[in-house]
């Protein structure tokens, strides 16, 4: 189809930009909808809630449910905003995981994770000394696996959507083409990655600006717009075939990339059995692999059981060391054992078996910290920060989603499809480039997870939803790389162990360990001196970070009402509910 015809699929019910800045106006500035950050609860809804990082998004799943339609529907409709608004992380070009809760009980989870493209090989990111070349799997053409987001909305949509594909992304063409303003992260990350725009677009992109972007600049996306509209009118096809499944392609030739058509054409999201464990008569639902992130969290939560948490205290030295001791052998675990369960054989129900686990953590001494090589050698690597997006949502009729998706970095790998508007996803990095070398966020792999034609890579997204006695209780995820499961962990153990608030919990200060490096990050500010020096005496590396993680949680109160809590101190997140 030439490009000037795919202008005539574009249709905006409603052209005027005036409405739209008075809605976004009434978004930021209605205190009602909006956490205070002194309060200590979040934003209650009777019977509805989104959480996701921008609230703009927000509002376009609320306005979903607010017309009748489901969580599922609210999902599909914030997926498509956040590639527009939040375009660091949310994504067309990218992949994710989604957890369901269906209000009779019935559970499931997708899988839109990227897959290797065919012409993949183990060794692609090695030199001919068998090195990794430092860069080939993060930025640029290479990087980029096959990207799930648009078939695994379309499969949601299928099995549990009840609006039209058309009334949920028409949304996000409205957002793009009509433009939304920056707030002040949004320019100032948009500023911080101007190099690599250019350096790997050597054309006009709406994220290059050669002046510096400020808070309230608008930006328009309107090529985007007009891609979102052939998606809209012809399904997975206007993403997977004809002249965006061209234009990928192309451009990724441009700089040495190894995508096909058929890659394309090929792409299918998978249903999977979610995993699930129980912690304190609780149920915990999660994503299975590729996902590392459900079976760790689980082995955390089983490991933590035999510890008093809610004697000992939130955030105590006692407490930390043995949530840090259980998070060493978690991810020593997850190094060697997870990966593809369509390549390789994950031992899930071994690693989750009390025998295993009993024997696993009956090591761990409560007065010194173990050392990490003495439970498996490695090699240290640098720990990098926030990417990725996550939002729970529940709806009026008792359903609950919880979806993560990302791009991998920032933007991706800073590529922007020519002519179609979207970035591309840096997701190769997640594989195990050489087994025992660390990708970037210091994780270490092994051949579980090394690269393979069509292979997906693994992932730490954790998308988890828990109930109590039968019943929803809570959504919880963020982004974070390798933090995110230890962020999960922290907030689901604030809430059951600490008796939190939704807020208070995804508030709390955070801290991560994940074997290699051997060290404990911690946040900035949150944490008594005290508590870093007895820590210190048992052993432990401390190191300070700016932040980690930016939750999208939700609680179910025992009225019934929803607490929708969001990491107001760390991002733009925003909880909008009715
Ligand atoms: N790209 C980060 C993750 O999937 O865990």
């Amino acid at each position: 189809m030439p490009l000037a015809s795919i202008f005539e699929h574009m249709i905006f019910p409603i052209k005027n930009l005036l409405l739209y800045f008075l809605i976004y106006s009434f978004i930021v500035g209605c205190s009602t909808s909006i956490e205070d950050i002194s309060s200590n609860v979040g934003v209650i809804g009777d019977s509805a809630m989104v959480a996701s990082a921008h609230p703009l998004a927000s509002q376009v799943g609320v306005d979903i449910m607010r017309k009748g339609g489901n969580a599922f529907d609210a999902a599909v409709a914030v997926q498509f905003a956040l590639a527009v608004v939040y375009p660091r992380a949310g994504n067309i070009g990218g992949g994710g995981f989604a957890v369901i809760r269906e209000s009779n009980g019935n559970i499931a989870s997708l899988d839109f994770r990227e897959k290797a493209p065919s012409l993949a090989s183990k060794d692609m990111y090695l030199d001919i000394n068998g090195e990794v070349i430092q860069g080939k799997s993060t930025v640029g053409r290479l990087a980029c696996g096959v990207p799930g987001t648009v078939d695994g909305m379309y499969r949601l949509h299928e099995k549990y959507g009840s609006m039209s594909m058309s009334e949920l992304i028409q949304p996000s063409i409205f957002l793009a083409d009509q433009g939304f303003i920056l707030t002040a992260d949004e320019a100032q990350n948009l500023n911080r990655f101007q190099e690599d725009f250019k350096a790997n677009n050597s054309w006009a992109i709406p994220t290059i600006k050669e002046t510096a972007w400020q808070e309230g600049d608008s930006i328009y996306y309107k090529e985007l717009a007009v891609t979102l509209s052939l998606i809209r009118d012809m399904g997975r096809a206007g993403f997977y075939e004809g002249i965006i499944a061209d234009q990928i392609v192309k451009d990724l030739r441009r700089g040495g990339g190894i995508m096909t058509m058929e890659d394309l054409a090929n792409y299918e999201s998978k249903w999977r059995e979610p995993v699930v464990g129980q912690y304190r008569n609780h149920k915990i639902i999660s994503m299975p692999p590729p996902s590392s992130g459900g079976v760790a969290l689980i082995q955390l939560l089983r490991g933590s059981e035999k510890y008093s948490f809610d004697n000992w205290g939130h955030n105590t030295p006692k407490t930390m060391h043995a949530m840090i001791e259980l998070e060493r052998r978690v991810y020593a675990d997850r190094a060697t054992y997870l990966g593809d369960p369509d390549y390789y054989e994950v031992p899930q129900e071994m690693l989750l078996s009390d025998e295993y686990l009993e024997e696993r953590f009956s090591d761990i001494a409560l007065n010194k910290k173990t050392d990490s090589k003495a439970i498996k050698e490695g090699i240290e690597g640098a720990i990098e920060s926030v990417e990725t997006t996550h939002f729970s949502i529940v709806d009026p009729f008792g359903n609950a989603i919880a979806i993560t998706t990302t791009l991998n970095n920032y933007f991706g790998n800073k590529v922007m499809v020519k002519g179609a508007g979207f970035f591309l996803n840096d997701e190769m990095d997640d594989f195990s480039l050489k087994p025992g070398v660390p990708n970037q966020f210091g994780l270490i792999g092994a051949e579980a997870n090394a690269i393979a034609p069509n292979k997906r890579m693994l992932s730490s997204m954790t998308p988890t939803i828990v109930e109590k006695d039968g019943r929803l209780l809570m959504l919880t995820g963020t982004p974070g790389g390798a933090t995110i499961i230890t962020s999960v962990y922290q907030t689901i153990l604030n809430v059951i162990d600490h008796g939190m608030t939704m807020q208070e919990s995804v508030n709390a200060k955070r801290f991560h360990h994940q074997w290699l490096p051997d060290k404990v990050l911690f946040e900035e500010g949150g944490f008594d001196p005290k508590v870093i020096s007895e820590l210190t005496e048992l052993g432990h590396n401390l190191e300070l970070i700016d932040g980690l993680g930016r939750m999208d949680c939700i609680l179910v109160m025992e009225d019934g009402k929803l607490e929708g809590a969001s990491d107001i101190t760390r991002g733009n997140n925003t909880s909008l509910g009715f």
